[in-house]
């Protein structure tokens, strides 16, 4: 991709519109992402739109925004698709790999879970693409893979004349995270050095068990797990509150996105959701990033970045919140946050081999063959079954037979 000045999203004064691929647009992220596009259709065109088996969502988000092409995972479905004037559907596995490069395309944001998306992202970045990403997988499972081809492209930008302070010129220009606590921190570095920062603070809710004795948790039920106290979100990512694993999932995601050390990378519980979370630098200041726990926020600002845009989201009524707490974490309550950081330090495999088990057990709770304690059990065996293998550092293609070797052990594991 070529740049210009003020091009950083790159909605600069007088840019023409941004041109979208939106992956995953049916899910809690995607439509929130469309309510986003929708409200600034001066600023965004959207030019693709993909989900998985979610026609009628589909129809209605083409109709909304008339995009040139819509992929639709579940062939019976897409054959029966009824769309707007000027809007093709395409088909075929590499669906979403050839909305995501398409030469229209400027910026690819990614809503779907699980490594779906994952060869999207990377053919994405190799053809210059700008990616905002909420899929952890992409991190977690492939941040040896998306990260290099991030830095390339903001290489690329600094070495050309003046290139050096524009924003594409950082590699979170390229690849922006769109998970609440990664975008405060993202927002919390701009204009700061890499050797000023000394910690990373993620804050977690806690979610909904977080004064629960280990006992209590062996009694949950999903209907009770999927109750998050201050987000609305699809249910793999609210059980994984639940269980911490999905703050461990983010430690990782954090490790490659800011290059910190995993022990410069800390959890701290803090129940109402409004800090975001903070960066501490070697001054001894602490900077957070505040807001009503809304995804249209950070979503809007990976697409509006470095520039900011009204948003429906009122700010945090600081006078109304009263009072902010914060607490250590319990992880011996909720141990699969330490197996889920003790596989991102172990690698790629091991990290990748947690995402896989984690989506099974998480599915395994929800249709209830197995406890809520056995979902870190699982995790735990899976990183320890696969987590130390070689290559340490996998391929594309080893992550996806990874994928399928770590579903069938956690689908048989008792
Ligand atoms: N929800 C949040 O607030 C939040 C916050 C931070 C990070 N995240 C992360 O964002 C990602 C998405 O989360 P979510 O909660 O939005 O999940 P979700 O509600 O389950 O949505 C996922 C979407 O992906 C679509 N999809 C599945 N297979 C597809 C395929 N082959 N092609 C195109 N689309 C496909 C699904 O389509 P259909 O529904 O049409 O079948 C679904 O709409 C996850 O990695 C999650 O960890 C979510």
């Amino acid at each position: 991709m070529s740049f210009a000045a003020g091009q950083g999203s790159g909605r600069g004064s007088g840019a023409s519109p941004v041109r979208v691929a939106l992956l995953g647009s049916g899910g809690s992220i995607g439509r929130q992402a469309v309510d986003v596009l929708a409200r600034n259709s001066d600023a965004f065109r959207v030019v693709a739109i993909a989900t998985g088996s979610q026609a009628g969502v589909l129809e209605e988000q083409a109709r909304l925004l008339h995009p040139i092409a819509v992929a639709l995972a579940d062939g019976d479905a897409a054959a029966r698709l009824d769309l707007p004037a000027g809007t093709e559907l395409v088909g075929g596995a590499d669906a979403l790999e050839s909305l995501a490069t398409r030469p229209d395309v400027d910026l690819v944001v990614v809503a779907t879970g699980g490594m779906v998306a994952l060869r999207s992202v990377l053919a994405a970045l190799d053809a210059g693409k700008i990616v905002a990403t909420a899929n952890k997988e992409t991190l977690v499972a492939g941040g040896h893979l998306v990260m290099p081809l991030a830095r390339r492209l903001a290489a690329g930008v600094a070495a050309a004349p003046g290139g050096a302070t524009h924003p594409l010129a950082s590699p979170l220009g390229w690849l922006r995270p769109i998970d609440s606590e990664h975008s405060a921190i993202w927002q919390c570095l701009v204009g700061e050095r890499h050797a000023a920062v000394e910690r990373l603070w993620l804050t977690a809710s806690g979610g909904p068990f977080l004064d629960s004795s280990v006992a209590d948790l062996a009694t949950v039920t999903p209907e009770r797990a999927l109750r998050h106290p201050t987000w609305t979100m699809g249910a793999k990512i609210t059980i994984d509150s639940a269980t911490l694993a999905n703050k461990g999932l983010e430690v990782i995601e954090a490790r490659w996105l800011y290059d910190v050390a995993f022990p410069a990378i800390s959890v701290v519980i803090h129940p109402q959701s409004v800090v975001h979370s903070a960066v501490q630098f070697v001054d001894g200041s602490l900077k957070a990033q505040l807001g009503t726990p809304d995804m249209r926020l950070p979503i809007q600002y990976a697409l509006t970045y470095p520039d900011r845009l009204a948003s429906p989201t009122p700010a945090v009524d600081l006078i109304a919140a009263g009072r902010l707490e914060f607490r250590a974490p319990d992880e011996d309550r909720f141990p699969a946050l330490r197996i889920a950081r003790a596989a991102g330090v172990s690698g790629p495999l091991a990290s990748a081999a947690l995402i896989s088990a984690d989506e099974v057990a998480v599915a395994r709770f929800l249709d209830g063959s197995l406890d809520f304690n056995g979902i870190p059990r699982l995790l735990d065996a899976a990183v320890d079954r696969f987590g130390a293998g070689s290559p340490a550092e996998p391929s594309l293609e080893q992550l996806i037979n990874l994928d399928i070797e770590v579903r069938r052990f956690a689908e048989a594991y008792p």
